[in-house]
């Protein structure tokens, strides 16, 4: 896919040119302070190579799911605050959306702004054209850098290409959309895919597009019971996804041979801080549950992520966030670590296991590439067309 950039354009193009950002700020809060700042630090290349030819860049965002009213949790002031402290320049918040045009008409150039949730207007999110007119107003050309919410057709992400151009793609949604197509389309090899997390369901598309290209997938998590079950093992309480079972055993009869399962397994009979835990080989009995890859998995995992070109990453091995469930995930992060060091590429991503590595103290530069997206880059990897991609798509 081909995308217009920031690149390609001119100094000309953007001295003293407001330039409307939409970026995807939707971080966790917690106690009106910024928890996980992946995503702000993640947009801050491109909002440094505007600052710097110049621009007056207008962000906007969207945080959490307001419904199109106001929430004040989900204010942006906190983002505003926390963006501010790490580019080292003042943020000048914008509270209400449709009240911004005369401070953003007085800008110089080398004025940040960040308007208020986009989401507190019920325009953004039915793409009403009055919403997204308004938007563009604001700036004199759109760089479109969320690449976490470019699944959705909102008046931010997608509407505001009608009224203003150029809309480009920012150095994040480029970056992104390099290192995905690489995984998706033409993978370094030998390549090692490793999913987990709790459902088979979000993963079958990014299963259908990946299998055929990987050498190997290494599957943990809730999903491996279906899996698992698929091969008539017994997962006691596990989790189960009945729905799933006919595309799973279809992987398994035409990939089973790249499909590497759990061999034995933690297990707990609830899922709580404190449980007892015990780990059995092949089998999970009734009354227990399945909550992490057992050390024998952990180990043949890891040796498996060895002399890979390239490794792709995504969805927990456990319940990472209980200790003691969590041993499989932290591992697997670890390795991700140490093979990026060894030369493999390697790339991963969605919230889960984002916050996976930073528990595993991986940080995000030690990865060759961590995406910002969820939903965003499953749908991007299962070959889905994105509407915040289609409008920056460069004319064929
Ligand atoms: C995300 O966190 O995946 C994006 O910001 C999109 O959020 P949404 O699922 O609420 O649209």
């Amino acid at each position: 896919m081909r995308l217009r950039t920031l690149r390609n354009l001119n100094a000309a193009d953007l001295e003293g040119k407001r330039v409307l950002v939409r970026v995807d700020y939707n971080v966790p809060l917690e106690d009106g302070q910024v928890k996980d700042d992946t995503r702000i630090r993640a947009s801050l290349p491109t909002l440094q190579f505007l600052l710097d030819k110049g621009a007056i860049v207008v962000l906007a965002s969207h945080l959490g799911r307001p419904k199109g009213k106001v929430v004040p949790e989900l204010s942006l002031k906190p983002v505003a605050d926390h963006l501010s402290m790490l580019i080292g320049r003042p943020v000048t918040f914008i509270p209400d959306i449709p009240s911004g045009a005369e401070q953003i008409q007085q800008a110089k150039p080398r004025d940040l702004f960040l308007l208020e949730n986009t989401r507190f207007y019920p325009g953004e999110r039915s793409n009403d054209p009055e919403f997204a007119k308004l938007l563009a107003s604001y700036g004199d050309l759109f760089v479109n850098d969320a690449f976490g919410t470019a699944h959705r057709a909102h008046a931010s992400t997608y509407g505001v290409a009608s009224y203003l151009q150029p809309c480009v793609a920012g150095l994040l949604v480029e970056r992104e959309v390099r290192y995905l197509t690489e995984i998706r389309d033409h993978p370094k090899k030998p390549y090692t895919v490793i999913l987990g997390g709790a459902k088979v369901s979000d993963k079958i598309g990014v299963l259908e597009a990946l299998l055929p290209k990987a050498d190997r997938c290494l599957i943990g998590g809730g999903m491996a019971y279906t899996f698992l079950k698929a091969q008539g093992k017994a997962i006691g309480d596990s989790l189960l996804d009945e729905e799933s079972i006919s595309h799973v055993e279809r992987f398994l009869q035409t990939f089973g041979d790249r499909i590497v399962l759990p061999e034995d397994h933690v297990i707990a009979k609830e899922v709580r801080p404190q449980e007892p835990l015990e780990i059995v080989e092949e089998e999970i009995p009734e009354g227990y549950r399945g909550v992490d890859i057992g050390p024998k998995t952990i180990a043949k995992f890891v040796s498996l992520m060895e002399g890979n070109g390239t490794v792709f990453w995504n969805g927990p091995m456990g319940v990472f966030e209980i200790p003691g469930m969590d041993q499989g995930t932290l591992e697997i992060a670890r390795k991700l670590r140490q093979v990026t060091q060894s030369g493999t590429i390697t790339v991963t991503g969605g919230g889960d296991t984002v916050r996976a590595l930073h528990a595993a103290g991986v940080s995000d530069e030690e990865i060759t590439h961590v995406s910002t997206g969820g939903g965003a880059t499953l749908e991007f990897l299962a070959g889905k067309s994105l509407p915040g991609l289609e409008i920056l798509k460069e004319e064929e």
